[in-house]
């Protein structure tokens, strides 16, 4: 790596060609597949694996089946097992995974982001005439292109350190700091002002944080509520049951602003899960992405038996679980929590537990703290000692707080999405790619192709299509979103991800068509597996 010296912000920098940030999944991922760059990854933690080392609990498992959640190269070494992994052993693969790749060695570990500049803007933080304006006219431009152009700030987090910041120069950038964690989302939740309250309030991330011992004293004969009803907060809410099992236990009340349909388990009515949206045949129902007409009027025409599949789903759900003795049935389709990547799998004896009055739900779209616990809009008060914010993160601040003036006005568009062309390159910010904020079933999956394309565009094995053409490509599938599911900010492709990764191999050069038959083709579901590339 270079020494420069930068005179017009008085700094020396270190120069190199590609800079990720973060070394979650998706981190590692893009540095295995850019490894022939050298790429230095910037990890504000001491360790790799994001998600899954700090916001994971002890009862944390994969909820993705993992033969869909594995690299294509590295299959889990018993991936027939049908258990789901617990986050230890996530953690476990990853670990083999950038130890087999060698991908450990280019990981600046306690080294946090804390301000990206672009290289060209003058000193009143206007562009210059460069690649950036020819952007906006015309052509998005090579991504590594000779000299530095994204100046990144970065703060040495261990404890040896005083935070003393260094300067980096890439000219290419692979962003990958994660939707989740690092940055909780506390919106409505009286803007992280919980003083009127007596009891603890912690996020779910700080939750993370403690270890067995002190997660349980926290809950152990306590009355907890839980705020939220997803994934973090159905696992939470069974961690205080588990600290609150005997006569002495207190129930947990899961405090609910909008119902979603939960999964015990990747079988319906005896068949597999896959079928119903995971293979061609069963995505050729739904949109796609620049249709043809014939397509349109196909999709219309079946639009009959996607509702139907729907409420197969359904009828399986509301007969297995007692969703309607509490209260708990969605008013709209599974489809849409499918088509916004919102499905959670159920832990085991959930229902079980509020059979036994340990669990409880309250429903309400408003709430705000009183002295002993929570108030809802119809004035009625819940007593609690501990109130646990299952409320998610804010992956866009946590972007846009270390990214500069103007593109930071750029990162998202109108409707609150980033706009991505196949998931990665935003067209109106140059040299620079997201990976891990596009969401399908398998965020693994979709992270490593996205890396594989990202690689080969990078040695310019193809090009993309002017600035315009990739946004109106953008559009189309926020329209299919759109269209597909009211919750289409969770920017998710579920419903047409093998479109998608189609798309993606057209301009990388392979065939899209994966399989060995045609049957399997169309009643298979893809794997990461079916895109491994052994010219690679
Ligand atoms: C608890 C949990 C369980 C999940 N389970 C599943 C699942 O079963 N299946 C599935 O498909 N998806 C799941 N997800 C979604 C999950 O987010 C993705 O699967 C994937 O692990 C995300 O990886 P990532 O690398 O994009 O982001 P992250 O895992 O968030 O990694 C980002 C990394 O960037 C680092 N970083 C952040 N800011 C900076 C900075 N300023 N400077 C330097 N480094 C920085 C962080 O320390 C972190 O290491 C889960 C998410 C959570 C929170
Ligand atoms: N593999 C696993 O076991 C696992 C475990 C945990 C998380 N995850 C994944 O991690 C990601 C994040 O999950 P998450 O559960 O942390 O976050 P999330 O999916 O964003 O869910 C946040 C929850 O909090 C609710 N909420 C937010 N603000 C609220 C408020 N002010 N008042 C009341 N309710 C509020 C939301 O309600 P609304 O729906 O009304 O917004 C929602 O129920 C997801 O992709 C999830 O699948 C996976």
């Amino acid at each position: 790596m270079a020494m420069l010296y930068d005179e017009k912000n008085d700094h020396v920098k270190q120069v190199s060609k590609v800079g990720i940030i973060g070394a979650g999944i998706s981190g590692i991922a893009a540095a295995k597949q850019l490894s022939k760059h050298n790429p230095v990854v910037l990890e504000a933690t001491e360790f790799i694996g994001g998600v899954w080392k700090h916001c994971s609990y002890s009862c944390t498992k994969l909820q993705t089946p993992r033969c869909d959640f594995e690299f294509s190269d590295f299959p889990w070494p018993d991936r027939d097992n049908t258990t789901f992994p617990t986050h230890i052993q996530v953690l476990d693969y990853l670990y083999s995974y950038a130890k087999h790749f060698d991908v450990l060695k280019c990981i600046k570990f306690n080294s946090k982001v804390v301000e990206i500049r672009y290289a060209g803007l003058d000193r009143t933080g206007t562009l210059l005439n460069n690649e950036s304006n020819n952007q906006m006219c015309g052509e998005y431009g090579k991504l590594l292109n000779g000299h530095p152009v994204w100046e990144v700030a970065v703060r040495d987090t261990s404890n040896q350190s005083n935070g003393a910041v260094q300067w980096y120069g890439f000219e290419f950038l692979v962003i990958c700091i994660g939707k989740y964690g690092d940055m909780p989302r506390m919106e409505n939740t009286n803007n992280g002002e919980f003083s009127a309250f007596s009891g603890k309030v912690l996020h779910s991330i700080e939750y993370s944080k403690l270890d067995k011992e002190a997660a349980h004293s926290l809950l152990n004969g306590k009355k907890v509520a839980v705020i939220g009803y997803k994934k973090s907060a159905i696992d939470l809410a069974m961690e205080c049951v588990q600290a609150n099992q005997g006569c002495e236990g207190e129930a947990c009340t899961m405090v609910i602003r909008t119902l979603h349909w939960i999964v015990p388990s990747y079988w319906i009515w005896g068949l597999p899960f896959f079928l119903f949206y995971s293979t061609r045949s069963s995505q050729f129902l739904h949109q796609t992405p620049n249709q043809t007409l014939f397509k349109t009027f196909l999709c219309l025409l079946f639009s009959p038996l996607r509702r139907g599949i729907s409420k197969f789903i359904e009828q399986y759900l509301l007969w297995k679980l007692p969703l309607v003795k509490y209260g708990l049935k969605p008013d709209h389709p599974f489809e849409e929590d499918y088509a916004s990547c919102q499905m959670a799998i159920l832990p085991e004896n959930f229902f079980e537990e509020a059979d036994k009055g340990k669990l409880k739900f309250k429903k309400a779209s408003k709430w705000g703290f009183w002295s002993g616990g929570i108030e809802f809009e119809d004035k009625t008060r819940l007593e609690v000692d501990v109130v646990l914010l299952a409320t998610g993160y804010d992956g866009k601040k946590k972007l846009q707080s270390i990214f500069p003036h103007p593109f930071k006005s750029l990162l998202l568009d109108s409707n609150g999405v980033m706009p991505l062309y196949r998931g990665t390159i935003h067209p109106l910010i140059p040299n620079m790619a997201f990976v891990g904020y596009i969401e399908s079933v398998s965020n693994l999956q979709t992270a490593e192709l996205r890396c594989k394309w990202l690689c080969r565009l990078a040695d310019e094995k193809f090009k993309l299509p002017p600035v315009k053409k990739m946004l109106e490509q953008i559009n189309e599938e926020l329209e299919i979103m759109k269209r597909s599911t009211r919750f289409h900010k969770r920017h998710c492709i579920s419903t047409f991800s093998i479109n998608h990764s189609d798309e993606i191999c057209k301009e990388m050069g392979i065939n899209p068509w994966r399989k060995t038959n045609w049957f399997w083709e169309a009643f298979s579901p893809y794997s990461s597996q079916d895109y491994y590339d052994e010219n690679e």
